[in-house]
């Protein structure tokens, strides 16, 4: 791991190691977005894409240790890099430098430590069920596979709770707005001819996700996905 250390020990590695990450979460989120939309085609659909994923235990596990591994490498490499920002910067910069800054950029910190409670949260209400035990239990079963459909009917027939799912999205949309933008820039996409269009490409990936995860609180509050009881 001589080549991690050498990467990890340098300001531009740090860059790397988060842009790397954060490519990784990005992936994930875009793909876990696209499996959701399933929930407009019905029980049958997103239960068997929910059996799939479940059924997998390559897949499964292999993507629940890449996220497990790139989360704190991600969070670890950003604190780094707030830290070692702050020390090089002379008195004064600071006032200078927030006029470039956007309202993406200065949200960073505080939305990811939102982010990052969210997806505890997250974990406990629909993966581990300890939010609502009753998840678990056979009410949430049909004949051979869990009703994950079910569990998204009832989880966000809630409004209090479909109101945190989005308010969270809006942070997840920031994040994205300008992690996408700086993950871009430190992957070599900075040139003044395409730095519009990499602005603009950031800004489409966050609107992306932000519709595409907020429809389904939306749509079930509003009674426009196929309802379903257990
Ligand atoms: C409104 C937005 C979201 C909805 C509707 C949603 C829905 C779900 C559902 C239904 C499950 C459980 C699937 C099952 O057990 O069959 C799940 C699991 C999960 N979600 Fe989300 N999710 C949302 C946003 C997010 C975001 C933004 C992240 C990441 C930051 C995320 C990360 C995860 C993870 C890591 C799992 C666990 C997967 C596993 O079992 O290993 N979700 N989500």
């Amino acid at each position: 791991m001589t080549w991690f250390s050498t990467l990890w020990a340098s300001t531009i590695g740090k860059k790397i190691v988060m842009a790397v990450t954060g490519l990784i979460l990005f992936g994930f989120v875009l793909g876990h977005m696209t499996g959701n939309l399933l929930v407009w085609a019905g029980p049958e659909a997103f239960n068997d894409y929910a059996a799939m994923l479940k059924g997998n235990p390559f897949l499964l596990w292999g993507t629940r240790l890449t996220l497990l591994a790139a989360t704190p490498i991600h969070i670890v490499s950003a604190i780094q890099l707030v830290k070692l920002n702050a020390a090089a910067r002379p008195q004064g910069y600071k006032k200078l430098g927030s006029s470039s800054s956007t309202f993406a950029s200065k949200t960073m910190k505080y939305g990811g430590l939102w982010l990052l409670g969210f997806l505890v949260f997250h974990l406990l209400h629909y993966t581990v069920h300890i939010v609502e035990p009753a998840y678990s239990t056979a009410a949430y079963m049909l004949a051979d596979q869990h009703n994950a459909y079910a569990m998204v009917l009832d989880g966000f027939g809630n409004q209090v709770l479909s109101g945190v799912y989005i308010f969270s999205m809006v942070f997840l949309c920031l994040h994205i707005d300008h992690g996408a933008w700086s993950l871009l820039q430190t992957l070599g996409f900075s040139h003044p001819k395409y730095n519009a269009m990499r602005r603009n490409a950031a800004r489409a990936f966050a609107a992306l996700l932000f519709i595409g995860f907020c429809s389904v609180p939306v749509g079930v509050l509003a009674n426009l996905v196929p309802a379903v009881t257990p």
